[in-house]
């Protein structure tokens, strides 16, 4: 599907049980010419009620984190798992991951980036590897179908444990390395 067919779709979407409690479905948002992805788990409350990824307090911190490395929401593409916000914030279910999946990956089919960065647990045991362990694994680099994967911890995460701080920063700082690296166009 194209941009404009896909997007419809997705607003459309009835594909599970989500569809019902949604404000809004929260597509994605960005440069659709991106070299550079970050995924998200699914919307929060914010999130739903304005349609837009990343806008409430985790979102403030990820605008700061792509702030340490020169990077805004212009040059990046960011979405999530699931594009419709679970009941009180609980992880997504395996069945509403497997419904909505496709959207995500029709989005990466598109913009073709050379990297992912997902945002915690659930996006990288999605998009990396199922047993992925975020505490012993963030920052690492991964090569799947010749796209450069790595996690962070998500914001939330960081909000609630200010601890990790030190360590995202230097993860942010080897995804500043790497696209000096690999991308053309974003620096
Ligand atoms: N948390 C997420 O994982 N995604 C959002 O869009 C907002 C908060």
């Amino acid at each position: 599907m194209d941009w404009s067919e896909l997007e419809q779709h997705c607003q459309s979407c009835q594909k599970c049980p989500l569809s019902d409690t949604r404000h809004h479905v929260v597509f994605g948002e960005g440069n659709r010419s991106a070299e550079v992805m970050f995924i998200g788990e699914g919307p929060g409350e914010n999130e739903d009620l304005q349609g837009r990824p990343f806008v409430g307090r985790a979102g403030q911190l990820l605008d700061d984190m792509l702030e340490v490395i020169d990077l805004d929401r212009s040059k990046v593409y960011i979405a999530n798992i699931i594009k419709c916000r679970p009941p009180q914030n609980r992880d997504p279910l395996n069945t509403e991951q497997d419904a909505c999946i496709g959207y995500l990956r029709n989005q990466v089919a598109l913009i073709q980036p050379k990297i992912i960065v997902c945002l915690g647990r659930i996006a990288a045991m999605r998009l990396i590897r199922e047993d992925y362990k975020i505490s012993r694994e963030h920052g690492q680099w991964v090569e799947k179908a010749g796209v450069q994967m790595t996690a962070l911890f998500h914001p939330a995460a960081i909000l609630r444990d200010p601890r990790r701080r030190p360590e995202t920063f230097q993860d942010l700082k080897l995804i500043q390395k790497k696209i000096r690296a690999i991308c053309e166009h974003t620096y």
